[in-house]
C-alpha cells in the first residue's frame, strides 16, 4: 500500500546509488538542465560543503565563474581549501552576512541555490535585490525540499526544512519574476527557473 502510495516518487530514484545523495539528487542531470554556457558566470547560494558547486566550477570552466556565498565560515573556509589544493581558478568561494550580496560589480547569467530558499530572511525583498546582478537575459534557479512526495519518502525531509512550491512560485511573482522553466525529475524537491519579468 505504502509502495503505490509513493509510486510516482520511487520511480524517480536511482536505485544503483540509493545509498548516497546521488540517488536522489540527480547532480549532473539538475546541472545539464540549467543550460550553462561554457562562459557563464554562476552565483550559488548557499554552497554548504560544495556537492554542487565544483560541479558547476568544471562545466563552465576555464572561462566561465563561480560565486559561491554562504554564512557558514567553515563551509566557506573547506570550499576554499580544495579550490587552493586543486588549484580550481575559476571559483571563488566568500562569507557573506547573508543578505547583503556583494560581486564587486559584476553581473551573473545564473543563481542557483539548492535546499537554500526556506533558510533565506525575507525571500521577496532577498529576491527583489538579487534583480541588480543578474545580467540580462538572467535566470535564477531554485530547488527546495517540499513534502509532496509519498508517505515514504517523507521521511527523508522535515518539516521545519522545506518550502511548499506554491509558496516559492508567489513569493518569486511578488519579488518581480516570472516562471521559464519547471522540472519534476527530483523525487524530494522542486526544481523551478525564474527570470525578471
Ligand atoms: C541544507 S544546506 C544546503 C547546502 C548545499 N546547497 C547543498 O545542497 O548541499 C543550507 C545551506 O544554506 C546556508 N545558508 C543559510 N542561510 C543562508 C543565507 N542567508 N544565504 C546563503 N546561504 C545560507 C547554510 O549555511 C547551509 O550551508
Amino acid at each position: 500500500m505504502l509502495l503505490l502510495i509513493s509510486c510516482a516518487n520511487f520511480s524517480k530514484l536511482q536505485y544503483s546509488r540509493i545509498y548516497k545523495r546521488d540517488g536522489w539528487q540527480w547532480r549532473d542531470r539538475v546541472i545539464e538542465s540549467l543550460n550553462l554556457k561554457k562562459d557563464d558566470k554562476v552565483l550559488e547560494l548557499g554552497p554548504g560543503s560544495g556537492y554542487f558547486t565544483f560541479a558547476l566550477a568544471e562545466k563552465v570552466a576555464p572561462s566561465g565563474q563561480v560565486f559561491a556565498l554562504d554564512v557558514d565560515e567553515k563551509a566557506i573556509a573547506k570550499i576554499q581549501g580544495r579550490v587552493a589544493e586543486e588549484k580550481i581558478p575559476n571559483l571563488h568561494a566568500s562569507v557573506y552576512d547573508g543578505s547583503l550580496i556583494d560581486l564587486k560589480g559584476q553581473k551573473v547569467n545564473v543563481i542557483f541555490s539548492v535546499n537554500v530558499y526556506h533558510h533565506l530572511p525575507e525571500q521577496i525583498k532577498y529576491f527583489e535585490k538579487l534583480k541588480s546582478h543578474l545580467a540580462p537575459g538572467g535566470r535564477i534557479a531554485v530547488i527546495d525540499h517540499h513534502l509532496e512526495m509519498g508517505m515514504v519518502l517523507r521521511i527523508f525531509v522535515s518539516k521545519d526544512h522545506q518550502t511548499p512550491p506554491e509558496t516559492i512560485r508567489n513569493e518569486m511573482d511578488a519579488a518581480g519574476y516570472k516562471i521559464v522553466q519547471t522540472e519534476d525529475y527530483l523525487p524530494l524537491q522542486s526544481f523551478m527557473v525564474f527570470e525578471a519579468k
